[in-house]
C-alpha cells in the first residue's frame, strides 16, 4: 500500500485476532519510525515492546489502578473546551455508540478497553528523556505518526493510548524503566479483528478549510 492510499485509510483499531504480531513486524514499524525527522537530529523518542502474557499481566494492573483512582478519557485542557473541541468529542462517541457491544457503557469500554490495549497481543509504550521540555514532545509525535502509518501500510492494526500515562509509575515500576524516562503514549498493535463491529468505526474530521487560512 502506498503511502497515500495509508494516510487514507488509518483508523484506529479497537479489536484485535489473538495472532502474535511476528517480531521482525514490529522491528519494522520501528525502523520506519525513527526514520522520522526531530530538532537537530535529536531523536528523542525510545520504544519499550510489551507481548503476551506480559502485556495482559500489565493490563491487570492498570485497570486496578484505573478503577482506584477512577481516572478516565479526558482532554488534559488547561481549561473547559470551547465548543468547537467539544463537538469534535461528541462527534467521535455517536460515531462510536452503535458500534459497542450490547449494554456496554461508552466512557467503561474505552477506560477498560485502553487499558487493555483493546486485546491486542503488544503494546508498545513510546517514552522520552525528562531532560526534555515539552516542546520535545513534537518530535515524538511525528516518529509515532510514521509508526502508525507503516503499520496500517503492513497490515497491522494500532491504537493509541493517552490514557495510561496517568500510570506512568505503575509502568516504569513493571517494566524496568529508569526514573529519568517519561510514559509519552502506550499503542495497541496486532491484527485487526475483521469480524469486529467496532472496527467500523470512521470518525469524523472537520474540513481542512476550517482549519486553515490562506494569507497572501
Ligand atoms: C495522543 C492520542 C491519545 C489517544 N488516547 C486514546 C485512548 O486513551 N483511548 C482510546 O481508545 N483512543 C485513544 N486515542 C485514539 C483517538 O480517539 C482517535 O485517534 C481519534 O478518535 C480519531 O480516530 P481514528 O484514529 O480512528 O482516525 C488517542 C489518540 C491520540 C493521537
Amino acid at each position: 500500500m502506498d503511502l497515500l492510499e495509508a494516510i487514507k485509510q488509518r483508523k484506529s483499531t479497537r479489536a484485535f485476532l489473538q495472532k502474535e504480531v511476528p517480531k521482525e513486524l514490529l522491528e519494522q514499524i520501528i525502523f520506519f519510525a525513527t526514520r522520522a525527522p526531530s530538532a537537530i537530529n535529536l531523536q528523542p523518542w525510545e520504544f519499550v515492546i510489551v507481548s503476551g502474557q506480559e502485556r495482559e499481566r500489565l493490563s491487570r494492573i492498570l485497570v486496578k489502578r484505573m478503577k482506584e483512582r477512577n481516572i478516565s478519557c479526558g482532554p488534559d485542557a488547561k481549561a473547559p473546551l470551547p465548543d468547537r473541541f467539544l463537538e469534535r468529542q461528541r462527534g467521535l462517541m455517536r460515531s462510536m455508540l452503535p458500534h459497542l457491544p450490547e449494554g456496554v457503557d461508552f466512557q467503561d469500554f474505552i477506560n477498560e478497553g485502553s487499558c487493555n490495549f483493546y486485546g491486542a497481543p503488544s503494546g508498545m509504550i513510546v517514552l522520552i528523556d525528562r531532560i526534555f521540555s515539552s516542546s520535545r514532545l513534537m518530535d515524538v509525535g511525528i516518529s509515532i505518526s510514521y509508526l502508525l502509518l507503516s503499520a496500517h501500510a503492513l497490515g497491522l492494526g494500532t491504537c493509541p493510548i493517552g490514557l495510561i500515562t496517568a500510570f506512568d509509575d505503575d509502568i516504569r515500576e513493571f517494566l524496568n524503566i529508569p526514573d529519568e524516562k517519561k510514559v509519552v503514549l502506550a499503542i495497541a498493535v496486532g491484527y485487526p479483528d475483521p469480524s469486529a463491529q467496532i472496527n467500523r468505526v470512521r470518525s469524523n474530521r472537520v474540513s481542512p478549510e476550517q482549519v486553515t487560512r490562506w494569507w497572501s
